[in-house]
């Protein structure tokens, strides 16, 4: 869509429709598109032509994408078809989806990720154990070619081999770079590798990566430091997921944990945190009726800008950034179900229900195939309707 001077804009989306700085970059507006895992590959973890459309349609001038979670090392796998960025055919495949995204006028960073424990023998080289920071025994599933599968019970890292994972962030950030993407997005939440690090129900290593918060902290910074080694420190952002339970999560003192991490990552002038409120469970609601409250504890930590998401609707949206807890939304479901959600926002038009059972794998449809909105189609619909009594 052709973005419309914010004179034009709906008072009630003022703030969402006005332009923010995003590391070196101003956006247009500050509806941001999730990181959305939707396992459409169809061999060795490359993009698909059909990604390719379904991120184009949801590309607008100004606008911002954040990746699918994409797997940076063979054994970081958990779910059958998501993407890597470990080979040079999977970079070729992300080239088109950064040109088409590009082409229309948006910004797309990479999510970087690694599952650690939550994965199965079967997506694993050589039908070898996930790795974790710990082994302790977890009720998970992981998608496999059987469908989704109990988790096969992990094993802990040993010490040469948390150095590689570094590493293997570190070449996945390269990669990133030659894909075409504008920034990177280190994957910090929702139980995978670098939460099952911080979270102490996830780690109890008894060397320098655990015990102390300051220890669990010590993989996510190290991860942090080679992505921007390789990007500077403006064009890497992180997530986290301050109090996620998703995934077998639970920390003893959450509060302390994402206080610390998040004054750690002020070390560094990173383009953004993205926080996940904790009152999404992975893509559930908890319960109706919770508010947002990470964002605001976090905001008097941070010092640079914040992506909020979870939960989040048009009113719900402009009120935290109004209220100031964050200087962007990220919106997941709805923004998966709509491919024009960032018009429908700024028109206030009618939204498109998602479709659970289609959020994870198979093809075109409730993927690609999400209707636009038409004018025409809601005038035909509302002439269909009875008249009121
Ligand atoms: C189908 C689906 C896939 C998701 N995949 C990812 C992912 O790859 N990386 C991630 O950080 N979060 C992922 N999430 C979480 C979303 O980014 C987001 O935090 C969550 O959906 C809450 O936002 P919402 O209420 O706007 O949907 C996923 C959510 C859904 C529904």
């Amino acid at each position: 869509m052709e973005t419309q001077s914010t004179a034009t804009v709906d008072s009630s989306v003022a703030k969402l429709f006005s332009p923010v700085q995003l590391g070196p970059y101003t956006l247009g507006h500050r509806v941001v598109m999730a990181p959305l895992t939707r396992m459409r590959t169809v061999h060795n973890n490359v993009p698909t032509d059909l990604m390719v459309e379904y991120y184009s349609q949801r590309a607008t001038k100004g606008g911002y994408i954040i990746s699918e979670a994409t797997v940076v090392s063979p054994n970081g796998d958990g779910y059958l078809g998501a993407p890597a960025i470990y080979t040079d055919e999977q970079v070729e495949g992300w080239k088109k989806v950064t040109s088409a995204v590009h082409a229309k006028g948006a910004l797309m960073f990479l999510q970087l990720w690694h599952v650690g424990r939550q994965s199965h023998s079967s997506l694993q080289p050589d039908g070898g154990l996930p790795v974790g920071p710990s082994a302790i025994v977890h009720d998970d599933v992981a998608f496999t070619a059987n469908g989704w599968v109990p988790v096969t019970q992990n094993r802990a890292l040993e010490i040469e081999e948390i150095h590689a994972l570094v590493e293997d962030f570190r070449q996945g950030a390269i990669r990133a770079k030659a894909a075409g993407f504008d920034g990177v997005e280190l994957h910090g939440a929702n139980g995978y590798l670098v939460d099952q690090f911080l979270q102490d129900g996830s780690n109890q290593r008894t060397d320098e990566y655990g015990g102390s918060i300051e220890n669990r902290v010590r993989f996510m910074m190290e991860v942090v430091d080679a992505m921007v080694s390789v990007w500077g420190e403006h064009r890497v952002g992180v997530r986290l997921g301050p109090s996620g339970t998703f995934g077998s999560m639970s920390d003893s003192n959450p509060e302390a944990l994402f206080a610390y991490a998040a004054e750690q990552l002020n070390r560094y002038d990173l383009a953004y945190l993205h926080i996940i409120e904790p009152r999404i469970d992975g893509s559930i609601l908890k319960e109706e009726g919770l508010q947002p409250v990470a964002a605001a504890q976090l905001r008097k930590i941070f010092k640079g800008t914040i992506i909020v998401a979870g939960g989040f609707d048009r009113a719900s949206a402009e009120a935290i950034l109004e209220k100031g807890d964050a200087d962007l939304v990220a919106f997941g479901r709805y923004f998966l179900a709509n491919p024009d959600l960032v018009k429908r926002l700024k028109l206030d038009l009618p939204l498109n229900e998602y479709d659970r059972e289609t959020f994870y794998g198979g093809d075109a449809r409730g993927y690609s195939d999400y209707p636009f909105y038409s004018h025409e189609e809601a005038a035909e619909a509302n002439a269909a309707l009875p008249a009121a009594v």
